[in-house]
C-alpha cells in the first residue's frame, strides 16, 4: 500500500501520528514561505503543509506540483492553528506536516478547474469525462448510483429472486425502436441484434421455471436523443410467475419507498400507497400518460357545454367524435401575450390547430372567442371549471388523444412556469390499463403500445382490438416514466392472435418469434414483469436534469462518444471481413 489513510479519514484523534497520503493536488497557496496544498481523493480532502526550516528537501518539492499532480506525502498530523478550522471538511481541524514528499506523476493544466463547481461546456466535460468525474457532482452521483443498486440486489436476493445474465448479442425484439445491429462474420450476410431489454428471454426463463427472476440490464436503443434517453441505457428488470397484476406492483412498490427512503430520506413522498389511475384517466385529467400530480391544475371536459355555440373550431371537433378540454389556471391573467403565443406553440408541437383562451378580467372577459358564445354558455364555462377574475382559461378542441395531449403539455408548461414543481416532493402513480394497441392514424395499422408479448384484460377485447385494454402498467415519478411492464401472454395460441392483428403473418411470426410460440408449447406458466429505467430514477434522486449526469461515461445528445471518439470509422480489411461494403452518401 502506498498510503495509511485516505483524504478523508484524519481527524483530532490522529494529532501526533505519522501518516502516509496519496492523491490530486487540488488547491495550492504560496504563504511566502510555507505552501499549503489540499490533497484530494475519492473520499475528501486533507489540508498538507509545508515547513521550509525543517524539512527543506519536501518544501522544495512541494514549490514545483500543479493542480492535479499525483503525489504521495508522509508526514505527522497536527491542529491547525486556531481560527483556521473548516468545520464543512471531515479532516478540517487537522492538517499534515509534510516531511517526505513524492510526486507519482505530473499533469497537464486541466481544461477545467477540478477544484470548483462551475458550470463547464458539457462537450469539454464529455472529452475530458475521467476529470469531470474526479468532481464531486458526478462522483456523488456514480456513487449514489452503485448503493440503490447494491440495496435493490440484496432486496431482491432477500425475496427469493435469481439475477440471470442475458446475452447481448441476440436476434430482433419488437419494442418499437430501432435496433443497432451486429454484423456476424461467421455468417456472411447475416447480423446479431442488441438487446432493446431482456424482454424475450426473460419470458423464455419463466418457461425454464425460474419464477423469480430480475437483471440490472444493459438495454441498446438506437432512438432520437433526448435528455432522459440514452442509446443504451440500464434496466432494473424482473419477471415473475404465477401473479397477477397487482402482485408485481406490490413488491415493486415497496422497493421503490424503501429505496427513497433510504437513499433520498429528505424528499416528501407525496401519498403512500402510490394512487393508481387508468390511462384513459391520467389523459382525461392530465393530459398526458405519465401525469405530474406534484400540482393541480386538471383539464375538464367543456365537450357538452360548447356544442350548440356558434364556434366552427369547436363544433366540427365535437361532431367529428373529438372533444373541447379546458385548462383553467388561477392568476393566469397575469400571462403575456407572448406567454400565451409560446403555450401555443407547445400545444401546437403535439397537434393542436389552436389554443383558445379567455382571461376573466373585472368588467370583460378578454379573448378572441367569446363573440361566438351566448351569455349563458359562457357562464356556464366559468362556472364549471370555476374561473374566477384573475385566471385564464385555455382550451383545445380536436380527437381525445391530441385534445388531452396539447393542453396537458400547455399544463405542464404552465406549471413550469408558475413554479409549481416542487423537486422536493416526490409523487409517484400508478397508471394501468393502457390500450392494448394504437392505431397509425395514416396507414391504419395496429401497433402494440407496451410490445406485442402484453396480455389483453379479456379474450374477447381482442374481437375489437381498437379498444382492447393491456395488463399493463407505467410507475411514474413527478411526471417521468420511470418503469413499466405488464402481465405476459402465455398461451401459443393468444399469441399468434397479437401477431395477427398486427399484421405480422404466420410465416413472419415463426422467423421472427419462433422460439417464444415453441416454448409455449412446453408449460409456460402465466407470467408478467416490469422494468425500471434504472438511469432515470437516479436522475431524479440527484436532482440532475439528464441522465447524463449519473451515467459514468454517456453519450452525447447526437449519440457520440466524445471521449472514445465513436462511432467512428473502421479499416477496410476489418469491415470486409465483416461482409460489407461502405457506402456513404454524402
Ligand atoms: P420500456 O420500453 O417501457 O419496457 O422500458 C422500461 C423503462 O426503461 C426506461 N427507458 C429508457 N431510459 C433511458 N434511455 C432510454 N432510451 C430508455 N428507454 C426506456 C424508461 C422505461 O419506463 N421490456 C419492457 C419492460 C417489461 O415489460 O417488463 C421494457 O423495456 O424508464
Ligand atoms: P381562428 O378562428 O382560427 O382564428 O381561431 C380562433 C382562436 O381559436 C385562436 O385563438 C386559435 O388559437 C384557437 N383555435 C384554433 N383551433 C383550435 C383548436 N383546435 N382548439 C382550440 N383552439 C383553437
Amino acid at each position: 500500500m502506498h498510503r495509511t489513510h485516505t483524504c478523508n479519514q484524519l481527524t483530532e484523534e490522529n494529532i501526533g501520528q505519522e501518516v502516509t497520503l496519496c492523491g490530486w493536488v487540488h488547491r495550492r497557496r504560496d504563504h511566502g514561505g510555507v505552501i499549503f496544498v489540499d490533497i484530494r481523493d475519492r473520499y475528501g480532502v486533507t489540508q498538507t503543509v509545508s515547513d521550509p526550516e525543517l524539512y527543506a528537501d519536501a518544501h522544495n518539492i512541494l514549490n514545483t506540483v500543479r493542480s492535479e499532480y499525483v503525489v504521495k506525502v508522509t508526514g505527522k498530523v497536527q491542529a491547525r492553528p486556531a481560527g483556521n478550522e473548516n468545520a464543512s471538511m471531515n479532516s478540517g481541524k487537522i492538517e499534515v506536516l509534510i516531511s517526505e514528499m513524492e510526486i507519482l506523476n505530473e499533469s497537464k493544466t486541466p481544461p477545467f478547474e477540478i477544484d470548483q463547481d462551475k458550470e463547464v461546456g458539457e462537450d469539454v466535460r464529455l472529452t475530458y469525462r475521467y476529470l469531470d468525474l474526479r468532481r464531486n457532482r458526478l462522483k456523488n452521483n456514480i456513487v449514489l448510483r452503485h448503493e440503490v443498486i447494491k440495496h435493490i440486489r440484496n432486496y431482491l436476493d432477500s425475496v427469493n429472486f435469481v439475477e440471470v445474465e442475458t446475452p447481448i448479442l441476440i436476434k430482433g425484439t419488437p419494442e418499437g425502436s430501432r435496433e443497432f445491429l451486429v454484423p456476424a462474420r461467421l455468417h456472411p450476410g447475416t447480423f446479431y441484434v442488441l438487446p432493446q431489454s431482456p424482454q424475450q428471454l426473460k419470458q423464455l426463463l419463466m418457461v425454464a421455471g425460474f419464477d423469480r427472476y430480475f437483471q440490472i440490464a444493459r438495454c441498446f436503443r438506437d432512438e432520437d436523443q433526448r435528455g432522459d434517453r440514452q442509446p443504451e441505457f440500464t434496466q432494473l428488470d424482473m419477471e415473475m410467475s404465477f401473479v397477477e397484476m397487482e402482485d408485481i406492483m406490490k413488491v415493486n412498490e415497496e422497493l421503490l419507498l424503501q429505496v427513497v427512503k433510504k437513499f433520498v430520506p429528505h424528499k416528501k413522498i407525496l401519498a403512500e400507497p402510490i394512487p393508481v389511475m387508468t390511462y384513459h384517466e391520467a389523459l382525461n385529467r392530465y393530459g398526458v400518460d405519465a401525469p405530474d400530480i406534484r400540482f393541480g391544475l386538471e383539464l375538464t371536459d367543456v365537450s357538452e357545454l360548447v356544442k350548440d355555440a356558434d364556434f366552427s373550431v369547436f363544433k366540427s371537433a365535437i361532431e367529428a367524435g373529438g372533444v373541447v378540454k379546458a385548462l383553467k389556471v388561477d392568476g393566469g391573467a397575469q400571462f403575456s401575450r407572448k406567454d400565451i403565443d409560446d403555450f401555443t406553440e407547445v400545444a401546437k408541437i403535439y397537434g393542436a390547430k389552436g389554443l383558445a383562451y379567455i382571461v376573466v378580467e373585472e368588467n370583460e372577459l378578454r379573448s378572441p372567442i367569446v363573440k361566438f358564445f351566448t351569455k349563458e354558455q359562457l357562464d356556464s364555462i366559468l362556472a364549471h371549471t370555476g374561473a374566477k377574475v384573475g385566471d385564464i382559461i385555455f382550451f383545445s378542441a380536436d380527437r381525445f388523444g391530441i385534445a388531452c395531449e396539447s393542453l396537458g403539455r400547455v399544463r405542464l408548461a404552465v406549471g413550469r412556469k408558475l413554479g409549481l414543481m416542487d423537486d422536493e416532493i416526490f409523487a409517484f402513480c400508478w397508471v394501468k390499463d393502457f390500450p392494448m394497441f394504437e392505431k397509425d392514424y395514416e396507414t391504419g395499422a395496429l401497433a402494440a403500445v407496451h410490445h406485442p408479448f402484453t396480455a389483453p384484460h379479456s379474450l374477447s377485447d381482442l374481437d375489437t382490438p381498437e379498444t382492447a385494454l393491456a395488463k399493463a402498467y407505467d410507475i411514474v415519478l413527478n411526471g417521468v416514466e420511470i418503469g413499466g411492464g405488464s402481465i405476459r401472454i402465455h398461451e401459443r395460441d393468444v399469441q399468434k392472435r397479437i401477431f395477427e392483428i398486427l399484421g405480422i403473418s404466420d410465416e413472419d411470426a415463426d422467423r421472427r418469434f419462433g422460439h417464444i410460440l415453441r416454448a409455449f408449447e412446453y408449460g409456460a406458466p402465466p407470467h408478467g414483469g416490469i422494468a425500471w429505467g434504472l438511469d432515470r430514477l437516479i436522475m431524479i434522486f440527484a436532482n440532475e436534469p439528464n441522465i447524463r449526469e449519473v451515467i459514468a461515461f454517456p453519450k452525447d445528445q447526437k449519440a457520440k462518444d466524445l471521449m472514445l471518439g465513436a462511432p467512428s470509422q473502421m479499416p477496410n480489411d476489418q469491415v470486409e471481413e465483416l461482409h460489407i461494403k461502405v457506402d456513404v452518401k454524402e
